[in-house]
């Protein structure tokens, strides 16, 4: 299961999203606005990441106009790798390198294809492990000290 979110500036983005998901034969959670009226990106950030850290969704993708709020937001829950891009190379190594669980794209930054490709190459690469495991497994050291953990 795959959680998708958004605010009012990813409508279009997230149809083109679920086309890729159809394709991939991927089931999928909509955590996002349907509604064309302005609406505030962490809301929707924060219930793909929780989806997400919960274990109900493998992975989360969350659009707003830059890719970056929504990011940022998701980034707050704890367990949440997300990655914010812009192209595919960033979206497979994000996967590869850093086990991202999540990635947020931008609809005012990205057209039709790169965003279509950029969605391919998230859902269908893999986490490497071996020396990327431990750099991994520092960031979220680093999220336990900040809680206190
Ligand atoms: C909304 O205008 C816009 O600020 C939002 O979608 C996002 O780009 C924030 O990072």
């Amino acid at each position: 299961m795959i959680a998708l979110g958004n605010d009012h500036t990813g409508l279009e983005m997230k149809r083109w999203v679920i086309e890729v998901l159809d394709e991939l034969g991927l089931a999928y959670e909509d955590l996002g606005t349907n509604e064309a009226a302005s609406c505030d990106y962490p809301v929707a950030g924060e219930r793909v990441a929780r989806a997400v850290a919960q274990g109900r969704c493998e992975l989360g993708i969350a659009i707003c106009g830059t890719g970056i709020g929504i990011g940022l937001a998701a980034n707050k829950v704890q367990g949440i790798r997300c990655a914010m891009v812009s192209e595919p190379y960033s979206a497979m190594m994000a996967r590869r390198h850093n086990d991202a669980n999540m990635i947020s794209i931008g609809a005012r930054v990205l057209g039709e294809e790169t965003a279509k490709m950029i969605v391919r190459t998230f859902l269908t690469g893999s986490f490497e492990g071996g020396r990327h495991q431990r750099r991994v497994d520092q960031i979220g050291d680093i999220e336990r000290r900040e809680h206190g953990q």
